[in-house]
């Protein structure tokens, strides 16, 4: 619907006339020039007041902050625990196989996410994944839901009538559970220890910087991670759900990717079975790169972030003619960029050949958009990347994963993230005979 106007044009939220961006060229150019993200302003209920909804002035100091967090170093400590924890994904599956039974993969991808993420930026080691139902990751997802709402009732834009709202439909509770994680992780001493928790992890470079500055205050440092723990597990755990049930779609992609992620490790079996350390180096999984085009092509259809919001601080010329004024809402639609047929050819067709490397250099630089663009793009983009290579290939090379879903059938739907509206439903066949000697 969005490229049927030609970029730029305007709706109206209300009486808040928003420019939509759906050209390549025009979001690089405002996303270059502003950072100023002030409509976000409504996800604060859920994720409180930290880097992804924060106003430019604050958001300048907590990136510089946090960036150390994610350097090519950091990947290489986060590289151990994705491998772990992707084993321990496999671990969980093998309840599953060999059933015959479709069931949906959300359950283990949300669990598995939520502690790669928090054993990485916390050290803390929280075994979500050994309890069947995680309290976190459905409070996730219901405030999410909530939050999105107020995009298309702007009436619930009052808090006391989201306050209101939220009591009356029973929803209060879920806010409290949502909230109680960092808090969880920071006073469970017992869970710390072991993994990434000797080295300096966000937690640490955070209350490390609260010495010295005094707006780094406790709610500050809740919420910073609040945002980092809820941008970094539900965003890989629904692209990682929405990947391996497209390779069970696809059964040819698949067995391409079983033997790449076969040949890659191959030669080291006995270290991949015992060392999960070797197993997922960042080296290593820079070599996978079908799953890497798979990943790719996931989130160039469903697009997690179909659209992204700026505000404009100063005018910005787009061409001779177009001119967005000053303190203008801008939504930039990524997704549209994904779907432009002169970019891609049959555009809503799944095909990873599209990130090949002479296909992605045949293509203007800002033809692929999943991770935004400009300085406040995503923050764990390479993070993302290396976090679902370490988890699809440990699936794949565990099960043949099957599906009676058709690409057809697929209902994404968009809350804050877009997820599949009936979940991730797959039958998996172990590949290895002694599961349980994992
Ligand atoms: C498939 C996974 C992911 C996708 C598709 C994704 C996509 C995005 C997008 C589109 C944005 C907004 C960019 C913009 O406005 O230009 C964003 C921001 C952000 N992402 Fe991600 N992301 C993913 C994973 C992650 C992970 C794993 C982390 C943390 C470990 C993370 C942390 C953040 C943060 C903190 C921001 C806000 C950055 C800022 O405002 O400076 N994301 N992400």
């Amino acid at each position: 619907m969005l490229l049927a106007y030609e970029s730029p044009f305007v709706v109206w939220l209300a009486h808040i006339p928003m420019v939509i961006l759906t050209k390549g060229e025009h979001i690089q150019m405002v996303s270059g020039k502003c950072v100023d993200r002030d409509m976000m302003g409504i996800f604060r209920e859920s994720v409180g007041d930290g880097i992804t909804v924060a106003r430019a002035e604050k958001w300048r100091k907590t990136r510089r902050l946090m960036n150390p967090a994610f350097s090519a170093n950091m990947l290489r400590q986060y590289a151990v625990v994705f491998s772990q924890q992707a084993r321990m994904l496999a671990k969980k599956l093998a309840e599953q196989a060999d059933t015959g039974r479709q069931f949906d993969l959300w359950p283990y991808m949300a669990n598995a996410n939520v502690d790669i993420i928090t054993e990485n930026i916390t050290g803390c080691k929280l075994h979500t994944q050994d309890v069947s139902e995680n309290e976190f990751s459905q409070a996730l997802i219901k405030t999410l839901k909530l939050e999105s709402l107020r995009l298309v009732l702007p009436w619930l834009l009052s808090p006391t009538l989201f306050y209101l709202y939220r009591l009356f439909t029973g929803n209060e509770d879920v806010f409290r559970k949502l909230r109680k994680l960092p808090r969880q992780v920071r006073s469970d001493g017992g869970g710390c220890g072991g993994g990434a928790a000797e080295s300096n992890t966000l937690l640490d470079i955070l209350l490390e910087a609260r010495e010295t500055n005094a707006q780094l205050d406790e709610k500050q440092i809740h919420d910073e991670m609040l945002n980092v723990i809820v941008t970094g597990s539900e965003s890989t755990a629904v692209t990682g759900s929405f990947v391996l049930l497209l390779l069970a779609m696809h059964p040819d992609i698949q067995e391409k990717v079983h033997q790449e992620v076969t040949a890659v490790f191959a030669t080291d079996t006995d270290e991949y079975e015992h060392r999960d350390s070797s197993m997922a180096s960042v080296e290593k999984l820079g070599q996978l790169k079908l799953v890497d085009q798979c990943v790719k092509e996931t989130l160039r259809i469903f697009t997690l972030f179909p659209l992204t919001i700026r505000k404009t601080s100063d005018e910005i010329r787009l061409d001779d003619e177009l001119v967005i004024p000053a303190n203008c809402q801008v939504a930039m639609a990524l997704h549209g960029v994904h779907l432009d047929p002169l970019l891609y050819p049959n555009p809503t067709v799944w095909n990873p050949r599209n990130f090949e490397t002479e296909a992605v250099e045949r293509r203007p630089k800002y033809s692929y958009l999943a991770f935004g663009s400009g300085p406040r793009s995503c923050i764990g983009t390479k993070y993302a990347i290396l976090s679902l290579k370490a988890q699809i290939a440990r699936v794949v090379l565990d099960y043949r994963l099957e599906t009676s879903v058709r690409y057809t059938d697929l209902r994404p739907v968009m809350d804050a993230i877009v997820r599949n509206k009936f979940g991730y439903p797959v039958r998996l066949r172990s590949r290895r005979k002694s599961l349980n000697e994992r």
